[in-house]
């Protein structure tokens, strides 16, 4: 079933979203050769629990850490390790805050030092693949408009779509209906209605599409070892533009 928010429910969802945008900002400056990610996680954990939340990660369904942290070809569910950031890696921050039992959820994958022109191109169009699935995140829409913009966009620069992971609804658990699939078919999948909240969060590849689960059996992993960016926002849906509770408040524009 798809939830639709109350409107004391979108202003905790605000919240917890603005505080995922906030960790973000905070933890971007560390984001550096010889920093560990075990850093970066606690990091982030003490920070969001300074702002009275709480870190959704830790602990869902036996999730280890406050946030997942996940490097070159890991795709997501990556574990904060004693891993010291290297120049030239690619690093997802996935970070999840739980404020008055309502959660924001945003990933975002960042450059450690000076990275591959191939990385450049890799994360920027994944940028870009999250920002054409939020267009179509408008009321009257259907989920498959914006799996079909994202996997348009994703095919036309050539990267590979990890298939088995999707975007979420989100609200009072971090995992709601519907499933947001980032390849799909115009005009089919629940219809979209003012106050769903949805986290887009297309997943792709420098390469082939195939992963494989690490044996900590939570960590993705390509199989052919490319590199893979991640870029998440939970964005509210109303009868106008969405409103990306996750980001800056430019709602996406400069
Ligand atoms: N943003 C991640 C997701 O939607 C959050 C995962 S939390 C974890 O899958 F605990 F499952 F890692
Ligand atoms: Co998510």
């Amino acid at each position: 079933m798809i939830t639709i928010k109350s409107d004391r429910e979108i202003e905790l969802m605000k919240e917890a979203s603005h505080i995922v945008y906030e960790t973000h900002k905070y933890i971007k400056p560390y984001i550096k050769p010889g920093i560990t990610t075990k850093e970066l996680n606690d990091m982030a954990e003490n920070f969001i629990i300074s702002k009275g939340a709480s870190a959704s990660c830790k602990g869902y369904e036996g999730f280890p850490y406050a946030i997942c942290i996940s490097v070159n070809d890991e795709v997501v569910h990556g574990f904060p390790s004693d891993y010291k950031l290297k120049d030239g890696d690619i690093v997802t921050l996935d970070i999840c805050a739980c404020y008055k039992g309502y959660h924001g959820d945003s990933g975002w994958t960042y450059a450690v030092g000076k990275i591959s022109d191939d990385d450049e191109y890799l994360m920027e169009h994944t940028e870009v693949a999250l920002y054409e699935g939020i267009k179509e995140a408008k009321a009257g829409n259907r989920v498959g408009d914006i799996s079909y913009a994202v996997e348009k966009y994703a095919k036309a620069h050539n990267l590979g779509i990890v298939r088995e992971l999707c975007g979420h609804g989100i609200g009072s658990n971090l995992h709601e209906d519907p499933d947001v699939p980032n390849y799909g078919t115009k005009g089919t999948g629940p219809l979209l209605k003012k106050g769903m909240v949805i986290a887009i969060e297309p997943m792709l590849t420098f390469g082939e599409e195939e992963i494989y689960l690490d044996d900590n059996d939570w960590t993705i992993i390509t199989l052919d070892g490319s590199h893979a960016a991640h870029f998440e926002h939970t964005v509210l849906i109303t009868d106008d533009e969405p409103i990306i509770l996750t980001g800056d408040g430019k709602n996406g524009k400069e």
